[in-house]
């Protein structure tokens, strides 16, 4: 069986993955949150920075954690697009040396291709199949017909999901990453919906998140709890308006992914799962509610483990060992976003 040193360096987390065959030997994830939480959001050139920085141990850490060597490497996969071109240049150049110097296949891998098969990692998922994409920078809905073949059905017209949570949670002055404070709010008051927040709509499979942030935005400041001209929360920090807000917020997207996802079962009806992938897909208040409109659908829904949510080497590892399998091997000359 063929070994695979995987790297992903798209974003915010410097990762590296040793798989033999689609078998995850290790996932190595050093998240860069703490640089960006000040800044409330990822600031590229710090994310490059902290890449470089941070690549040779994880890298190292990989290795020894799969208590193999690089000699022992039979081809080096990494993510060369989509993602920030300074970050992922990091990742591309570490990746490259490496093949070059040991004379072994590089294979490019697109991130949404990590994302759309990382719950087959763990998980015998059966094609075709919908995978729902929900991360900081990318929402999409696929119909995956199988480890070659998948086409969108679906994207984001605005912001992504994972970038509503994170801008909700600024306005609330929250800290950043949004999405796990947002959900742990939400559930000290049962995920009760108090405000309505409007759904978009329901007749399509575009995705919209900015005009729920808005109707967020402009409800906190009719009630006083936000001034727009200086930018920010004015309630106290323990008021329990947040609470309210956050829950809100969590079920008028539980509502919006549950309504594409029936959409989509409707109009697909050969799907034979659904697949609820990326960083959101961490949310156990979502995973339940999709788990329950599947189930409707009497479709198993799957979903990744949280190492596989987030950003991770092992599901850029695991697309590939198929590329490899293959024979999809790309040129030494691979550049990012190409
Ligand atoms: O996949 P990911 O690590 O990075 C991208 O590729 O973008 O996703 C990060 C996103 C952030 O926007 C974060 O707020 C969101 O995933 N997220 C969550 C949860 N955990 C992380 N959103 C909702 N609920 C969560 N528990
Ligand atoms: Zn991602």
């Amino acid at each position: 069986m063929k070994r695979v040193l995987a790297i992903e360096s798209s974003c915010d987390e410097t990762s590296a993955s040793i798989l033999e065959g689609t078998t995850v030997l290790s996932n190595i994830i050093k998240s860069q949150i703490e640089t960006h939480a000040r800044y409330g959001g990822v600031v590229p050139e710090l994310a490059a920075a902290g890449h470089l920085y941070a690549i040779r141990s994880v890298v190292e850490h990989s290795l020894s954690q799969a208590n193999t060597t690089l000699d022992k490497i039979d081809a080096v996969a990494v993510t060369n697009k989509p993602g920030l071109a300074g970050a992922l240049l990091v990742g591309l150049c570490f990746a490259k040396s490496i093949a070059v110097a040991l004379k072994k296949p590089l294979i490019g891998v697109d991130h949404l291709e990590g994302h759309i098969y990382s719950a087959c990692i763990e998980h015998k998922v059966e094609f075709p199949f919908i995978c729902l994409t929900v991360s900081g920078g990318h929402t999409a809905l696929y119909l995956v017909h199988d480890f070659r073949t998948y086409e969108r059905i679906g994207h984001t017209m605005d912001d992504a999901c994972g970038e509503a949570f994170d801008k909700v949670a600024k306005l609330l002055h929250l800290p950043y990453p949004g999405g796990p404070v947002i959900e742990k709010l939400a559930a000290s008051v049962n995920f009760e919906d108090y405000f309505n927040y409007p759904r978009g709509k329901k007749d399509t499979f575009l995705f919209s998140f900015s005009g729920l942030k808005t109707a967020v935005l402009y409800h906190l400041i009719e009630i006083g709890a936000y001034s727009q001209l200086q930018k920010r929360f004015l309630l106290a920090d323990d008021s329990p308006l947040k609470a309210q807000v956050a829950s809100s917020m969590l079920v008028c997207i539980g509502d919006m992914l549950a309504a594409k996802i029936d959409r989509a079962l409707l109009a697909y009806p050969q799907a034979k799962s659904v697949c609820f992938v990326g960083g959101v897909a961490c949310n156990k208040y979502l995973r339940a509610r999709l788990t329950e409109t599947a189930t409707n659908h009497s479709k198993p829904l799957y979903y990744p483990s949280l190492q596989y949510c987030t950003d991770n080497a092992a599901m850029i590892g695991f697309v590939g060992q198929h590329k490899l399998a293959h024979n999809e091997i790309s040129s030494y000359r691979l550049d990012v976003l190409e």
